[in-house]
């Protein structure tokens, strides 16, 4: 059996090699896999589970959950955490954990102002924790790392949704487990709306679609493998819980609810013939303008809301999602999704070229430096460290002074392992990348950025809701697992 030690002496150190640089960006890789480590083999006088080729298998719509209860002023929903055999692979089936059975994860729709109670029943042999990443929540509700409940027990969490329309999602974080539970499915897509966003003439309902990518390891029976810190290994791409699937859509415009559900993956997507993507929202909701781009990056935990007109393609067209990141070779990892134009549709929706407007930062009173980094030196069991220290859960990293803002400038002082950087409870703006203004893509509130060796970010936050101790972290959960995760204290 490959242990830990012996898959992480081995990975580091090529970590980057197939991601983008400071310099730009670098093809996918097309030696590295041989890397990975050869999977199980099948049981004897069993056929052996393959990866299909791409674009044989259906996307599904994620399934949406269905309140228990709508009465009180409240939607109120119980879920059943629980291990199930999903077919993911065609012809096998595969143990997944689920929110409700569900895989991909489920999508609940909540709205701004409208409370949100969901019981969740943990029927697994492990403790978990269920965070709402984006939320902003009272600690007792945050899903905490150390804050978990037990097998065979229940644990109610209250979301009060005052904010922002936004594609949030909720997964996994009980510490050391929050990076296996979450690779084996415990992720689903919060999909929160307000006013604003239904007021405008954007795709809707089935024009409105959101895709879940993320990346997997499969054995020869077809189960999901993990390892920890397996940059190699985990070569297949999932969208919406199929390898590389097709999904049939009309000559008009889509709206793509983009989540990035990765362990530790980067995404840089693009069309295959070049042709325009409308971004149109990120992590904590709409940009105030469109803007027109032919490659969405999204690292780990990221989101991208994403309008695509397919009519300007005749019916009959199949147009590619790729991927041009490794690592994994272009057949492996390169190939996300297919859209076929099958039909020609209405088109009522619009563009509008002003979708809101952004509050204006308040000044910042304090300044803060954070370094990322992990062992990239070889060794056997790297460990993962914020400004140089692993994560200790009683130790506060960062007082805050209720009421205040500030600038977060955040640095990954690595050479070669790509990381990003999430916090809890708010929705910061990313003021400067490596010096320079941000980009249109993050324009609009974050809760994670990414970071490439070597670069930096400035942040601006504004801490004005809840007091407590909350966590920020490297969203690569294999690292965070390694312990680059600190705690800030808001009082
Ligand atoms: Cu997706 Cu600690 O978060
Ligand atoms: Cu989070
Ligand atoms: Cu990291």
């Amino acid at each position: 059996m490959v242990t830990r030690r012996s898959l992480l002496s081995g990975t580091i150190a090529a970590t980057g090699a197939g991601l983008l640089t400071t310099g730009g960006l670098t093809p996918l890789l097309s030696t590295r896999s041989a890397q990975a480590t050869a999977p199980a083999p099948a049981p004897s006088g069993t056929k052996p589970v393959t990866v299909p080729p791409p674009f044989t298998v259906r996307m599904p719509l994620t399934p949406v959950l269905a309140p228990i209860s709508t009465l009180g002023g409240q939607d109120t929903y119980a879920v059943t955490i629980k291990e199930v055999a999903r077919e993911i692979l065609p012809g096998a089936q595969t143990k997944v954990l689920t929110y409700d059975g569900h895989f991909p994860g489920p999508v609940l729709r909540a709205r701004s102002g409208r409370k949100v109670v969901i019981r969740h029943r943990n029927t697994l042999t492990m403790p978990v924790s269920v965070h709402l990443h984006g939320g902003n929540v009272s600690p007792e509700n945050d899903g905490g790392p150390m804050d978990t409940f037990a097998p065979n027990t229940s644990r109610t969490y209250t979301y009060p949704n005052q904010q922002d329309g936004a594609g949030l999602w909720f997964h996994d974080h009980a510490h050391h487990m929050e990076s296996e539970h979450v690779f084996r499915g415990l992720s689903a897509t919060y999909l929160l709306s307000d006013d604003t966003d239904r007021s405008l003439p954007l795709p809707a309902g089935q024009y409105e679609v959101p895709i879940a990518l993320r990346d997997a390891r499969f054995d020869e029976s077809g189960q999901l493998v993990y390892v920890m810190d397996d940059v190699f290994g985990r070569t297949t791409v999932l969208a919406n819980g199929r390898p590389s699937p097709y999904f049939e859509v009309a000559a008009r415009k889509y709206r793509f609810r983009l989540l990035n559900s990765s362990n530790m993956r980067f995404f840089q997507l693009r069309l295959a013939d070049g042709g325009p993507l409308t971004q149109i929202g990120t992590d904590g909701g709409l940009l105030e303008r469109p803007f027109t781009t032919d490659t969405v990056g999204l690292s780990p935990a990221e989101r991208a809301d994403v309008i695509i007109d397919f009519s300007r393609y005749p019916v009959g067209t199949k147009i590619v999602l790729e991927n041009t990141l490794g690592p994994g070779t272009p057949d492996q990892v390169g190939k996300v999704l297919r859209f076929d134009v099958v039909r020609t549709a209405p088109d009522p929706s619009r563009i509008p070229g002003h979708l809101r407007t952004l509050p204006a930062l308040r000044p910042a009173t304090v300044q803060r430096n954070i370094v990322l980094s992990m062992d990239e030196d070889g060794r056997q069991e790297p460990r993962g460290f914020m400004d140089g220290q692993v994560w200790d859960y009683q130790r506060i990293d960062q007082t805050v002074a209720h009421g205040s803002s500030e600038i977060w400038t955040v640095t990954n002082t690595n050479k070669l392992a790509p990381h990003n950087f999430h916090m809890h409870l708010v929705q910061f703006r990313v003021l400067e990348r490596n010096g320079a203004p941000a980009g249109p893509a993050e324009s609009g509130p974050k809760d994670t950025v990414r970071l490439f060796p070597g670069e930096s970010v400035k942040l601006h936050a504004t801490f004005d809701t809840y007091r407590g101790t909350y966590v920020y972290h490297c969203h690569l959960l294999d690292h965070s697992a390694m312990g680059m995760m600190a705690n800030f204290r808001i009082r």
